[in-house]
């Protein structure tokens, strides 16, 4: 698995050879300022904070005492999702052992539940140690999974992004994805988020620089971690009551047929 950037080109001897010019080399830079937009203003950005509230996804930070859950989701992709997710026909012990070995005190994990609570999307955000001089860049690894059912509704775009901003305000310049060529919607989302696409035959590798963090960025992540875990809190307990109203219609139903034994 290719781990390391794309050198950066040489700088011109006359420009300082300084963190910003060797990052240009990951893709446009997030910090210059974007091109005003005909219209730009107070509506349209209100336009755009409305977009982006009725599409909105509750996304949950994951720990330890959701591994279960986890190898649940994992064991449920089917060979060839493994193999694109793994970059190998990962086997059930081998993603159990995957699981096991996910380290929650360093990585980040990130799922989406649906309804009935269950994991039907998980993205594994993995630290790389810190880097031993500032010349180094500091990454993190993206992997994410999409149940087959609940694909192409803009789930794995919506971990990727997640994931960005959570490695954004954890300091991190690079977020390192690695995919096998084949895989169209991964590289589509890593290409469309800026990210520098290095194809090596059947494998592909992804490089995307990530701004430093603001304290937007890092309110945007209170935010959606509040959201995420009061959306899970209310689906649980919807679970709950629909589980009990159940269990009466089912005591109900016990009744009815047995006081009609008993009449007839
Ligand atoms: C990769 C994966 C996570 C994408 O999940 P998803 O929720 O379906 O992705 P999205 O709905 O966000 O779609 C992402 C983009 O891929 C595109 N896409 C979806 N299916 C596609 C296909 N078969 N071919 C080409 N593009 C496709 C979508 O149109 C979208 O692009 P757009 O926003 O420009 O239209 C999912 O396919 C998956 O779990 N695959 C198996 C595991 C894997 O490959 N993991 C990635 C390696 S770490």
């Amino acid at each position: 698995m290719p781990r390391t950037p794309p050198a950066a080109p040489a700088p011109p001897s006359e420009a300082p050879a300084d963190w910003d010019h060797e990052l240009a080399a990951f893709g446009p830079d997030p910090k210059a300022a974007a091109p005003a937009e005909p219209g730009a203003g107070p509506l349209s950005s209100a336009r755009a904070a409305l977009e982006r509230l009725s599409t909105w996804v509750p996304i949950r930070a994951l720990a330890r005492r959701h591994r279960h859950r986890i190898v649940e989701h994992l064991l449920a992709l089917d060979p060839q999702d493994r193999y694109l997710r793994f970059g190998y026909p990962a086997s059930d012990d081998q993603i159990r052992k995957y699981a096991l070995g996910i380290d929650f005190g360093r990585d980040e994990v990130l799922g989406i539940f649906n309804r009935r609570l269950q994991l039907v999307a998980l993205a594994h955000l993995a630290y790389e140690p810190p880097p031993l001089s500032p010349s180094q860049r500091s990454m993190a690894e993206f992997g994410v999974s999409v149940l087959r059912q609940s694909r192409g509704r803009g789930l794995g775009r919506r971990l990727f992004d997640a994931a960005a901003l959570h490695a954004r305000n954890r300091g991190i310049d690079t977020l390192f994805i690695h995919a096998l060529s084949e895989n169209r919607p991964m590289l589509r989302i890593a290409a469309a988020a800026g990210a520098v696409v290095e194809r090596d035959g059947g494998e592909s590798a992804a490089w995307l620089r990530l701004p430093p963090d603001t304290v937007g960025s890092q309110v945007e992540q209170a935010l959606d971690r509040h959201l995420g875990e009061l959306d899970f809190q209310f689906k649980r307990q919807a679970h709950v009551l629909s589980g009990f109203v159940d269990s009466v219609a089912e005591v109900k139903a016990h009744f009815d047929a047995s006081g009609r034994a008993d009449k007839e």
